[in-house]
């Protein structure tokens, strides 16, 4: 069978998701993300030779959400070395993303940085020293940076919603601090986690900035080397059994990919050697990962042959 052409791939999943009736439901526990069209849906996807190939509503912003834990721990990586396995683990949780009840028998060190316990837990290993405003100035600047593109920015209404409502991340935090796990104020350190969950951005700009976990480390569009192959291997292989949280499993069989979602919508999957994939649609499934997202990278890698099984 001929290859399938990407192009043709891309224009028809955009089309039929465009279409579809069964869209998830929207994070209402954000109030503000509740607010957003449930019937948008873009994606994007840069090949290593910098060919980008988009459909759907790509010139949208959303609220990358926990997408940003990917780039947090990079940035926590690249500070703290492998201090950061001392804070978190790097096992499946298989639990939801704001499930509480392996702290306590784990001693205040949760499973992986990709649930909200463990990325607030990184956040802290960013901030120790500094200020909340330099700590997540230097968040978006990699974002920024990563993609290429300034307009990438933090979303002050999402921020400020989630700080009125976020007490489910209070308790893990205070928790963590109460075991010692956590250096800085527990204030500053959500502050600084809620307004990187805020950062919006397109789907273009979320697959360029993914694009060093394809290329073993380095961004082919620029030459920049981001993190050694092996760090990049590494983060794949975290985005691979924990991205998707008690949903993991599910992503692995259908999917195939290192991936990685958010209650935005948003889910950055990674093609290793080939290409970095972004994808929204806001409509969440059960476990909280983007439902037509998900559709929408299964049809993507069985047509283009692109599992890593
Ligand atoms: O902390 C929260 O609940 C949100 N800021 C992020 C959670 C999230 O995106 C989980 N992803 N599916």
């Amino acid at each position: 069978m001929p290859a399938a052409n990407l192009q043709d791939v891309v224009a028809e999943i955009a089309a039929e998701m465009k279409a579809r009736d069964d869209r998830g439901d929207v994070a209402t526990y954000i109030p503000e993300l509740g607010r957003v069209d449930l019937q948008q849906f873009a994606i994007a996807v840069i090949e290593k030779d910098g060919t980008l190939t988009e459909g759907g509503d790509c010139d949208s912003f959303f609220s990358i959400q926990s997408v940003s834990k990917v780039f947090t721990l990079t940035l926590a990586l690249g500070l703290a070395g492998d201090r950061v396995w001392n804070r978190v683990g790097r096992e499946p949780s298989g639990s939801r993303f704001n499930s509480i009840v392996q702290l306590e028998y784990e001693k205040g060190i949760p499973r992986n940085p990709f649930i909200n316990a463990g990325a607030i837990a990184v956040t802290d290993l960013i901030l120790s020293g500094h200020q909340p405003r330099e700590a997540l100035g230097e968040i978006l600047r990699f974002m920024q940076f990563l993609s290429g593109e300034d307009s990438v920015y933090i979303d002050k209404a999402v921020a400020a919603s989630e700080e009125r409502t976020g007490f489910n991340n209070r308790a893990l935090a205070n928790f963590m601090k109460g075991f010692g796990v956590i250096d800085n104020p527990v204030e500053y350190v959500l502050g600084v986690y809620f307004h990187h969950c805020a950062i919006a951005m397109t789907c273009r700009q979320l697959a360029k900035a993914g694009s060093f976990l394809a290329h073993l480390g380095q961004n082919p569009a620029t030459g920049h080397s981001v993190v050694t192959p092996e760090r990049a291997r590494r983060i794949n292989a975290l985005m691979l059994t924990c991205g998707h949280y008690d949903g993991s499993g599910e992503f692995a069989y259908r999917v195939g990919l290192p991936g990685k979602s958010g209650v935005g919508g948003g889910i950055l999957a990674i093609v290793p050697g080939k290409a970095s994939v972004a994808v929204w649609s806001p409509g969440l499934d059960a476990s909280g990962n983007s439902h037509l997202g998900r559709i929408a990278l299964e049809k993507l890698t069985a047509r283009m042959g692109w599992s890593i099984f």
